[in-house]
């Protein structure tokens, strides 16, 4: 093992302020990139964020085949005519479980896939049955093997239409099906789909390719199937997740900010808890300004499936309160190991008790700057909002997990006037580093 780690430096005290252009959304992008698959030509993607986890998509599409070239500085050509593979490279799908996203296009396409077990975050069990039940639904034959399952057609005849009802509006399992069902025979209905913004950006994406689908962003989805889709030109909506995190960074330092490139509309509940910790918000069609007092007030939060209280703004959030005045009550209904971050919180001087999916924060108490270690994505950018606020310097490992979701997370936050420096050093050298 080495015994050396790349980290990141935070000097905590900073106020922010200043403006940032919200990058793509990482989440509309990896499926949009998928998508392309369902048909043999050239696609464009525009406002594309040049991080990890696009960059191991890349990978996953050029194991199968594809071609994949940068055009400008967030733009990506797909060139799908000479995929011939089948299988994505198992250490590409280890490292991101929304690898598991090429799987509809390519059993819709070529009647035949074989996806290995996929990895990510360490958010527990995150299982794909619902993506495997749903290509069943459609027709599929499932073989699951030693270390991969292979899914496909008899004969590599097409996918039929069928009504599904998912037992959990599943983001990843909607998506899958919506790309399946675009190239089968027949209607297919997805009962109890996912709402997200991005499902409805990726339906505008297929609906371009020459897609027939109605009720996207709704509670049932519709998908008339073709019998080929064309190459077609995407621009992928902003992100909302990093737009909520510079905004709660924001909140924890009682910064002033502006966002641009921002949906406010795609951040409903985002916005309204942070006004309830007394946030002044202003939206714009394209931006929002945050204006944060020094005292927040404590607030409760139960993630749910959009349009409710996103699973991924939940971590910051409970760094940010562990800044107000009061008890915070959080409660994670996605993921059962989102709350893992509190340890690090702990550590860093916050009061946080977990109790199963349920987190108290009995906030006030100033962080101090210490080596935490980031678990997940979510729970690398809460610590980077702790360190802002924190007294001291505090060094963050596990950086792998931020760059997988943030694009330019250091230029943009040292433009706001955050003082973050990035290295390597050997482990455990914060004491003499930072004289804590
Ligand atoms: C997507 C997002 C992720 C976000 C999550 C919930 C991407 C690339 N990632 O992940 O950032 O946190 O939505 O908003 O878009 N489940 C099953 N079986 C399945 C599929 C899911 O049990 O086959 C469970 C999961 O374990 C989890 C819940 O359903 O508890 C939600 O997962 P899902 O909506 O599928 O999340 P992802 O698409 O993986």
């Amino acid at each position: 093992m080495s015994d050396t780690l790349d980290y990141l430096d935070i000097e905590g005290g900073r106020n922010l302020s200043g403006t940032i252009r919200v990058s793509g959304a990482k989440n509309s992008c990896l499926p949009i990139m998928a998508a392309s698959l369902l048909t043999a030509g050239t696609s464009y993607i525009e406002n594309v964020p040049r991080l990890r986890d696009v960059f191991t998509l890349i990978k996953v599409l050029e194991s199968l085949n594809a071609r994949v070239d940068w055009t400008g500085s967030d733009s990506l050509k797909i060139d799908t005519i000479d995929v011939n593979r089948y299988e994505p490279d198992i250490s590409l799908v280890r490292q991101m479980r929304a690898s598991v996203l090429v799987l509809g296009p390519l059993v819709a396409r070529f009647g035949y896939a074989v996806m290995p077990s996929p990895g990510g975050c360490s958010l527990g069990t995150r299982p794909v049955d619902m993506h495997f039940d749903g290509m069943q639904s459609l027709g599929a034959i499932i073989e699951p093997n030693h270390e991969a399952t292979v899914i496909r057609t008899d004969n590599a005849s097409k996918l039929h239409g069928e009504t599904i009802r998912l037992g959990f509006p599943s983001v990843g399992a909607t998506e899958n099906i919506m790309m399946a069902a675009s190239l089968a025979v027949g209607t297919t209905t997805i009962e109890n789909a996912a709402k997200e913004p991005e499902i409805l950006d990726l339906a505008e994406f297929l609906l371009s390719m020459g897609a027939i689908i109605t009720g996207a962003g709704e509670d049932k989805i519709t998908i008339t199937g073709v019998s080929e889709l064309h190459p077609s030109k995407h621009k992928v909506i902003p992100d909302r997740v990093e737009a909520a995190t510079y905004m709660i960074a924001c909140g924890i330092t009682a910064g002033n900010i502006k966002l641009t490139n921002v949906r406010p509309d795609h951040m409903t509940a985002t916005l309204e808890i942070l006004s309830a910790s007394g946030c002044r918000i202003t939206t714009e069609p394209e931006t929002i300004s945050v204006d944060a007092p020094d005292v927040i007030r404590p607030v409760d939060i139960r993630t749910l499936p959009y349009p409710g209280f996103s699973t991924d703004v939940q971590p910051p959030f409970m760094a940010m309160m562990t800044k107000a005045s009061g008890e915070s009550i959080f409660v994670e209904k996605i993921f059962e190991r989102r709350l893992l971050v509190a340890n690090e919180l702990v550590r860093m001087g916050a009061e946080v008790r977990v109790v199963e999916n349920c987190a108290l924060v009995n906030g006030g108490r100033r962080l101090r700057g210490c080596e935490v270690n980031a678990p997940d994505i979510r729970a690398a950018a809460a610590l980077v909002i702790g360190g802002l606020w924190a007294d001291g310097r505090t060094r963050i490992r596990g950086l792998n997990h931020l760059y997988r979701g943030y694009e330019d997370i250091v230029s943009k936050l040292r433009s706001l006037g955050a003082m973050v420096e990035e290295g390597a050093a050997p482990v455990n050298s914060i004491s003499e580093a930072s004289g804590a």
